[in-house]
């Protein structure tokens, strides 16, 4: 595994794998790898010649009381988990953005509920970092978690809308022993917030199991078992515009987020009719 920092480097290396019509796949991530991550950059390395991983803190998606300094790093273990992996490239630039940088990359009305509701910059900082990687790593193929759903379905948007010709492959969300979403903020629970948390996806599979055909049905089943210090939201919204919906009728996504202490956790579950 090589390790680039250079924009320019990279860039150029990318135009070659182009012109040589490579398969080339990559898993963005802000680091502090844990087994999602790797299940991910693990499953693309099958779908490709060259697989490319890239760490980068991104600050354009952090909001004004959001602790950019405090984000959790560690380089030399992600290095470590990324060759594991079967990463070829792991791109970790120092800086993305050169002085006189103006653009912004808005994905409409699919970024302003849920968590764009809680943290209105935060998706135009995504879309606008992803699109800068994908101009520099130029791969046919990205993947993304579906942990983060809304992050999935508005860089999905983002990629069909702009016509770029890069496939967005959705990378499973990955759940520990006790059925907990893997998560960084996972580190953050005390054991006891750590225990009520698991109330969180209890909530959501009892949702996915109910039958009845009415979301406020179900909504209502899932609420009465969550055991949090504060739901930011629980919704079963269509999986592509992120609308919150009546019927029970087609392919649907339940989708939550819900405070412990300090710590603020999402999770999510298909929900087939
Ligand atoms: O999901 C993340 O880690 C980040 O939002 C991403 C997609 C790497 C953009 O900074």
């Amino acid at each position: 595994m090589d390790i680039i920092r250079s924009l320019d480097t990279m860039h150029a290396l990318a135009l070659g794998w182009r012109a040589r019509g490579k398969k080339v796949g990559f898993v963005p991530t802000m680091g502090y790898l844990h087994r999602g991550h790797t299940t991910l950059i693990e499953l693309m390395r099958q779908r490709c010649e060259i697989l490319v991983v890239s760490i980068y803190v991104n600050p354009l998606q952090f909001g004004p009381n959001e602790d950019l300094s405090r984000y959790p790093r560690d380089p030399e273990g992600d290095s470590r988990r990324c060759e594991g992996a079967g990463c070829d490239i792991l791109f970790m630039p120092d800086n993305l953005y050169p002085p006189d940088f103006r653009t912004t990359v808005s994905v409409g009305a699919v970024t302003t509920r849920w968590e764009g509701a809680e943290r209105p910059t935060h998706f135009q900082g995504v879309a606008t970092v992803v699109c800068r990687l994908f101009g520099l790593v130029q791969p046919t193929a990205a993947m993304f978690g579906e942990k983060d759903f809304q992050q999935f379905t508005v860089l999905q948007s983002m990629a069909r809308d702009l016509a770029m010709g890069i496939e967005i492959v959705p990378g499973p969300l990955v759940r520990d022993h006790d059925g907990l979403a893997l998560s960084s903020r996972n580190v953050y629970l005390s054991p006891i917030e750590r225990h009520r948390a698991l109330s969180l996806h209890r909530a959501l599979f009892l949702i996915r199991d109910h039958t009845s055909t009415s979301a406020a049905e179900r909504l209502a089943a899932g609420r009465a078992v969550l055991d949090c210090d504060g739901l930011d939201y629980l919704a079963i919204v269509d999986p592509d515009t992120l609308e919150p919906v009546d019927h029970i009728d087609r392919p649907l996504r339940a989708i939550a987020a819900a405070r412990y202490g300090r710590t603020r956790l999402l999770d999510n579950v298909a929900l087939e009719p």
